[in-house]
């Protein structure tokens, strides 16, 4: 069966056409970054407006270049939360409207499934069980993961999200948004000379806080010169800091549960620091290590077309009333047998 997916929860609008055997079929991506660049962050209005001026063309498009036509889609899947309120309602009345003038199933799709699933979508995917951890812009999760559905929360931060804490730290520097690509881009020119903290580390158990490091390198900027070295080697030990931080955390949850197989998802798994310190964890660890190909770690509509794909198999499917949830934690999730 043929899936379209769509994601529209945040700044980026994704489509994508997902078969369910032979795979991913086409994706497609508008960013609105320069749109709110602008503004130095994400402006929830401007992205609601934006998701309706771009959405439809976006599917028009994705279904010519796959030379398909509308009937031969079988499902639609759709992000309907965690996320923006508006952005979700964009994305939610589009799939549902189509669902209902193409009278097939749609389905509501987390988007931290998506992340979490995004690997799937490579060739050499990973079979479960597995620990993930999800670096997004608005979580931070390790999870032990049975199967599609069943997922066990090993770990979380308790404040700002890794994402948010490379957003806020570029900010700082003077940096544009999203600030993960653009910090991680000055730390290639910089020194990891200053000792930053490695949060919670020095504790058992596998919760994150990142906002210590934020107002830590907020003080070190302040007490810098600032100059253009003193900024790349702030960024510098901030990312080392945060890279080991998670390495610790992803060390003693594969040692808690037992488990040799890690998957890395979500916009900060295309960090080459953060990627590099954890395949280096896991080999030491004798343990898998799976990372989603760069462009599927930030949002897109191809692992939201995976994961619909999913439960569309399973015979899972929603009703037409629109359903989108800003909150929504993943352990209300059903399972998917088998
Ligand atoms: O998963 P994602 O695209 O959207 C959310 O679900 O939030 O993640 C976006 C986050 C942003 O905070 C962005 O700064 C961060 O991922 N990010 C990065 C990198 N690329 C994106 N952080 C660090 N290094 C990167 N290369
Ligand atoms: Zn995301």
């Amino acid at each position: 069966m043929y899936v379209l997916g769509i994601e529209t929860s945040c700044d980026e609008t994704g489509v994508a056409i997902y078969h369910s055997r032979q795979g991913l079929i086409n994706h497609l991506l508008y960013s609105q970054i320069v749109m709110h660049n602008e503004y130095g962050g994400v402006v929830p209005e401007l992205a609601s407006r934006d998701h309706i001026r771009k959405l439809v063309p976006l599917i028009k498009q994705c279904l010519q270049e796959s030379r398909l036509k509308n009937s031969d889609i079988s499902g639609i899947a759709y992000t309907a939360g965690p996320g923006l309120m508006g952005a979700l309602l964009v994305g939610a009345a589009t799939a549902l409207s189509l669902a209902w003038s193409w009278q097939i199933p749609a389905i509501a799709v987390h988007h931290m499934e998506g992340h979490l699933l995004a690997p799937m979508l490579e060739a050499n995917p990973p079979e479960f069980p597995f620990v993930a951890l999800l670096i997004s812009g608005g979580h931070t999760l390790l999870v032990q993961v049975e199967g599609i559905g069943r997922y066990q929360l090993l770990g979380e931060s308790l404040d700002d999200a890794a994402g948010e804490a490379f957003d806020k730290t570029a900010k700082m520097l003077g940096l544009g948004y999203p600030g993960g690509p653009k910090l991680s881009a000055l730390a290639e020119c910089g020194r990891p000379r200053i000792k930053f903290p490695r949060p919670m580390t020095d504790r058992p158990g596998l919760d994150f806080s990142f906002s210590g490091l934020k107002t830590f390198a907020l003080n070190t900027i302040n007490a810098s010169e600032k100059s253009g070295q003193d900024k790349a080697d702030i960024a510098a030990s901030f990312q080392d800091a945060v890279a080991d931080t998670l390495s610790i955390k992803c060390k003693r949850a594969l040692q808690q549960t037992g488990l040799s197989r890690l998957v890395v998802a979500g916009g900060v798994s295309a960090n080459q620091k953060i990627r590099a310190s954890l395949k280096e964890m896991a080999a030491k660890e004798h343990a898998q290590i799976y990372f989603p190909r760069l462009q599927f770690c930030t949002d897109n509509g191809a692992m939201i077309a995976y994961a619909g794909c999913q439960r569309l198999m399973a015979g899972q499917q929603q009703g037409l009333e629109i359903f989108a949830r800003p909150r929504w934690p993943l352990s209300e999730l059903s399972q998917v047998q088998g």
